[in-house]
């Protein structure tokens, strides 16, 4: 069963803004989109292990600092080469001021 897991309040994390969020096993990338939405997905590039929270938001996009490439954070599909393999992606729900995510 799903578990709902407190990352941070809305005012964190400033729109095409980036935060790392660790939890037991997991490192995850909770990203605020331009829309004003929230988005969460596996914090490691599927191409080499490098870290996405170092790494640039750019429209829906997350650009990978090592080689450049990029996913759509809001799907986890690969955008841009090198990466060709999908992020796995986690819904977020908003509760008043706060962003959770669930695994
Ligand atoms: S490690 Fe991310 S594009 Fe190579």
């Amino acid at each position: 069963m799903a578990k709902k897991i407190r990352v941070c309040s809305v005012d964190d994390i400033e729109e095409e803004d980036v935060m790392r969020f660790d939890h037991e096993d997991k490192s995850l990338i909770i990203i605020h989109g331009p829309d004003g939405n929230f988005y969460a997905t596996d914090g490691y590039c599927t191409h080499e292990k490098q870290h996405l929270s170092e790494g640039i938001v750019d429209e829906f996009d997350i650009e990978c600092p090592l080689h450049f490439g990029a996913f759509d954070y809001r799907t986890g599909d690969p955008t841009v080469p090198p990466v060709c393999v999908a992020l796995k992606t986690y819904p977020v729900v908003i509760e008043g001021d706060e962003v959770l995510v669930e695994f």
